[in-house]
């Protein structure tokens, strides 16, 4: 039986807080379930990029060297923490480690779960876990991230930038694949499997046509089990926050899947649950929290470790679908479990200040596994 081979990257602020508890509900799920598995830790936060002579005010030396990039792709996954320095100006870490990564690694899919735990507060009055238990597939690769475009007369009043919207059909269609993929399965977990493709294909008709085109022909061709709708990023937006429970499965592109996973974040308990992957079928994915590295509760024991935790569980389970690892998947569905478990003890709380601390949560979440995992009812799972 080969090991899972997964590269830690726990980055700034809060992200080693977090992912500590996250590694200790995997070495939990390990030892109930045989999985095997390695860790090899990489310093990569903005301490490390000013410590090797990084200018904080603009990039100046990559964040992660190429050198660092090919020993990364020989990992079966990623685990980060959390990226953002506070002696590091914005958008240095966040480019540097983070997008370059996603590129680098072709991590096309960046799977973001919305889902309302048991316990957790939604601000949305009258809506439970039953109507708030939805995944936001966003392109990752494509669109306004690749940064195509330009700045011309900079600093006068005639200054000009463009910042262009770029789809490619093989993009879009790889996207829609995996999307298609993922409302099947859910169906066959007895979900709705539906799948709502969000653009804005009255306005952007280029980039939104390619879409549009390829979701039909795609679905009428291949995926014909599958009911399809189609929303305006816009109207997505108010049914979010009116009807979440229209929604099973959303596929997107890079920018509205940006945008509208930071309102499913908030309808679904905040950013302290919010987990997410970045994945790519057939290379190496990066599992990380979608929250930022909160400097002001870094080292303070506040975090919340859920979103890191099923992040992992995450991890866990696509890593092992895709390497054909089922102890691996096992131990995410035992991650997963003890999590939803846990959450309804979360009751009362801030979700983004803990009042309980990080260690106690994730010291819940081993028990937890610790119990289900030796024999308990989510063997039967
Ligand atoms: C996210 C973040 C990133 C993004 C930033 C930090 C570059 O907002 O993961 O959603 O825009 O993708
Ligand atoms: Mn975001």
């Amino acid at each position: 039986m080969s090991a899972l081979r997964i590269a830690v990257i726990g980055g700034d602020g809060i992200g080693p807080e977090v992912v500590k508890q996250g590694l200790g509900a995997l070495a939990a799920a390990a030892g109930a379930t045989g999985l095997q598995y390695s860790l090899a830790e990489f310093d990569l936060g903005g301490d490390n990029y000013l410590a090797r002579g990084g200018d904080p005010r603009r990039p100046s030396i990559p964040v992660v060297t190429p050198e660092e990039i090919e020993t990364l792709r020989g990992f079966d996954a990623i685990y980060l923490g959390a990226v953002g320095h506070t002696r590091v100006a914005p958008g240095i870490m966040e480019r540097g480690l983070l997008l370059k990564l996603r590129f680098e690694l072709d991590q096309y899919i960046n799977l973001r779960p919305v889902r309302l735990f048991p316990g957790v507060p939604s601000p949305l009055a009258g809506k439970g876990p039953e109507d708030i238990d939805l995944v936001v597939i966003r392109e990752n690769t494509e669109s306004l991230y690749l940064g195509m475009g330009g700045t011309a007369r900079e600093g006068t009043p005639r200054e000009v930038s463009t910042q262009e919207m770029l789809s490619t059909r093989f993009g879009v269609e790889r996207c829609l694949r995996y999307a298609f993929d993922t409302a099947r399965r859910r169906r066959e977990a007895g979900k709705p499997g539906r799948l709502t493709l969000v653009h804005k294909t009255n306005v952007l008709t280029h980039c939104g046509g390619t879409w549009f085109r390829a979701f039909e022909e795609l679905g009428e061709r291949d995926y014909p089990d599958v009911e399809r709708n189609y929303h305006h990023v816009d109207a997505c937006c108010m049914y979010l926050v009116t009807s979440p429970e229209r929604y099973d499965v959303v596929v997107t592109e890079n920018m509205f899947g940006d945008i509208i996973t930071d309102l499913g974040a908030a309808v679904s308990g905040g950013m302290g649950m919010a987990a997410s992957g970045n994945i790519n079928p057939s290379g190496v994915g990066m599992f990380e929290p979608v929250h930022g590295s909160a400097p002001d509760i870094a080292g303070r024991n506040r975090a919340n470790p859920m979103a890191a935790i099923v992040s992992m569980a995450m991890l866990l389970e696509e890593t092992g679908r895709n390497r054909a690892l089922p102890q691996a998947v096992r131990a995410g569905e035992l991650v997963y479990a003890a999590a939803l478990a846990v959450s309804p003890r979360l009751e009362g709380e801030g979700m983004d200040r803990l009042r309980q601390g990080t260690q106690e949560v994730g010291r819940m979440v081993v028990e937890e596994i610790g119990a289900t995992g030796s024999g308990g009812a989510a063997d039967e799972k």
